[in-house]
């Protein structure tokens, strides 16, 4: 929190990026101290953005020695930007983890690199959650979870214990998971889905209780 030489940057200047700047002024009214210096995008121009500079294409920057969090809520996205990003500045440029100061974490949660705690949410006991991972606004997840990496829980989605969430899934806004289930990796479930039973992996499930309507 306190580490003024932390130099951040964050790739993906969208909805998610215009979020993720709140949160990080957030982060620095209750003490943080690194130097947040603008978003890496390449479909915006240069130039102010909001309230933050748009500084450059991704690649753009020339041995940086920083960290960055991604903003795109797309899993297959964030990963294909993970992977352009260490391909281009390998250990210079470093993922970072955003924990909101209003996130409540419980004993034994581990966050992986790059991943993004929003406000609200709630993460109770013996959590494990991947690298590069989104838990949004006031989504919860309960005791002896697994997220594998890239995983998105969107906002106000429920996470009962015991479920383990495959690489990749994506799992829809406000969608209930009952407790000791498995979301196979890649996976999608809709918004307001509540799934009772385990979700194989590469398929889209929707409604309540939620059924696969694709295979992906
Ligand atoms: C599940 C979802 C990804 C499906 O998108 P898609 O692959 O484009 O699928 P389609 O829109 O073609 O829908 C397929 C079928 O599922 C139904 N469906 C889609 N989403 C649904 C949902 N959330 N609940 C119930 N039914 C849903 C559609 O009506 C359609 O039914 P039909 O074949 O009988 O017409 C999308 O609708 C969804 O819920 N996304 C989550 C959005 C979200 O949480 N955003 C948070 C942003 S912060």
């Amino acid at each position: 929190l306190t580490d003024s030489t932390l130099v951040l940057y964050v790739v993906g200047a969208g909805g998610h990026g215009r979020e993720l700047h709140s949160y990080i002024k957030d982060l620095r009214s209750a003490g943080w101290k690194g130097q947040l210096r603008g978003y890496l995008d390449d479909t915006v121009s240069p130039g102010r953005h909001g309230s933050l500079d748009v500084l450059g294409s991704i690649g753009s920057l020339n041995c940086p020695s920083a960290h960055y969090i991604t903003a795109f809520g797309s899993n297959i996205l964030r990963r294909e930007i993970v992977a352009r990003l260490r391909s281009s500045y390998a250990e210079s440029l470093r993922p970072w983890v955003l924990l909101h100061p209003k996130a409540y974490l419980g004993n034994e949660v581990e966050i992986g690199y790059g991943t993004c705690i929003a406000p609200g949410t709630t993460i109770t006991a013996n959590v494990r959650i991947g690298n590069h991972c989104i838990v949004n606004v006031n989504a919860s997840v309960s005791h002896d979870c697994t997220l594998g990496d890239f995983v998105n829980i969107n906002p106000g989605a429920i996470v009962c214990g015991r479920v383990n969430i495959g690489e990749g899934a994506y799992i829809g806004a406000g969608a209930v998971l009952k407790e000791g289930i498995s979301i196979g990796q890649w996976s999608v479930i809709g918004a307001g889905a509540v799934v009772i039973c385990d979700i194989p992996a590469n398929v889209t499930a929707v409604g309540t209780p939620a059924r696969v309507v694709k295979r992906h």
